[in-house]
């Protein structure tokens, strides 16, 4: 029975030395590696190979190692193929702490104290507590949710927006398309945390950007795709948005020559806001093996026709 593994090599060794401690039955294989094919039950992807089903004939469960499951073209698959994705406590930790770094940079005018340091000014802006800032959260899974928890316990009022209403103590939360131009009105700061879908293609576009309050931030830690980047920087330019911390761009890596590279308003990071941890992740993949012999709901079973 063999695991393949085929995403970062360098977290492959980590993964190995933890299946070879906690699951000693299984063979586990970093791609392309010399796994038998025939033998290989699960496999564990970023970006899946092609041609699936017929080079793992055997295959039974195919394990997304990220949260998102984008990379992954359902339609390639055997319909009865479960896909799984990363819901693990050190990917959630990895968010809120990325989050919280950003959303208290914005509230505390980081952005506007680093230019000003680059101008030698000397100039203390009026301090607002956290109890007057909106902070609302695009997407309520499981890190969104995590984030919202935190954003509450520091003092903010907090904003939530999902396809589907959910009801969060605490967090005034909006659903469905209609629902999203409401929601904007209220977010100081804005959080991006959906998955990415043809519905959430593009989402950010210029309408949505002006349904913000004039002078709001943007978190953006989805998918670079949700955001169009040339009505972001209309709304920097116009000041609709006063700054922008993105984590994730389209595309990736984002090509020198971008202007949101040099753009003073906004800051960059390379998709690392969070990132799986073998380490806390195993015992969820191995749950997940043990559920699915079990016949039990493996933990972040993807609905293949939602697409998350
Ligand atoms: C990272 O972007 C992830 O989806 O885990």
């Amino acid at each position: 029975m063999t695991f393949l593994y085929k995403a970062d090599p360098q977290r492959g060794e980590r993964w190995a030395e933890l299946f070879a401690e906690k699951a000693p039955d299984i063979d586990f294989h970093i791609w392309p590696g010399k796994a038998d094919p025939d033998k290989v039950r699960y496999l564990g992807v970023w970006e899946p190979p092609d041609r699936i089903a017929e080079r793992f004939p055997n295959l039974e469960v195919l394990f997304s190692v990220a949260a998102g499951v984008d990379k992954i073209d359902f339609s390639a698959l055997p319909a009865g193929l479960p896909v799984v994705r990363m819901i693990e406590p050190g990917i959630v930790a990895g968010m809120v702490e990325y989050v919280l770094w950003a959303v208290l940079g914005l509230h505390r005018d980081m952005p506007t104290y680093r230019r000003f340091q680059e101008e030698r000014l000397w100039k203390p802006l009026s301090l607002s507590p956290a109890g007057g800032r909106r902070v609302g959260v695009l997407g309520l899974g499981e890190l969104g949710r995590a984030v919202l928890r935190q954003l509450r316990t520091l003092g903010f009022q907090t904003f939530g927006w999902s396809r589907a209403p959910h009801v969060i103590e605490g967090t005034m939360c909006f659903g469905g398309r209609d629902h999203l131009p409401d929601f904007l009105a209220h977010c100081d700061i804005l959080v991006c945390l959906l998955p990415l879908t043809t519905e959430t293609t593009g989402l950010l576009d210029k309408n949505m950007l002006a349904c913000l309050p004039r002078g709001a931030a943007l978190v953006q830690v989805g998918r670079g795709p949700h955001l169009v980047a040339e009505d972001l920087l209309s709304a920097l330019d116009s000041g609709q948005i006063r700054d922008a911390i993105l984590d994730v761009t389209e595309p990736e890596p984002l090509p020198p020559s971008d202007p949101l590279w040099v753009h003073p308003r906004v800051t960059l990071t390379p998709h690392i806001a969070s990132m799986t941890q073998p380490d806390s992740a195993v015992d969820v993949v191995l749950e997940n093996i043990r559920r699915f012999h079990a016949g039990e709901p493996m933990i972040g079973l993807v609905d293949k026709a939602k697409g998350y």
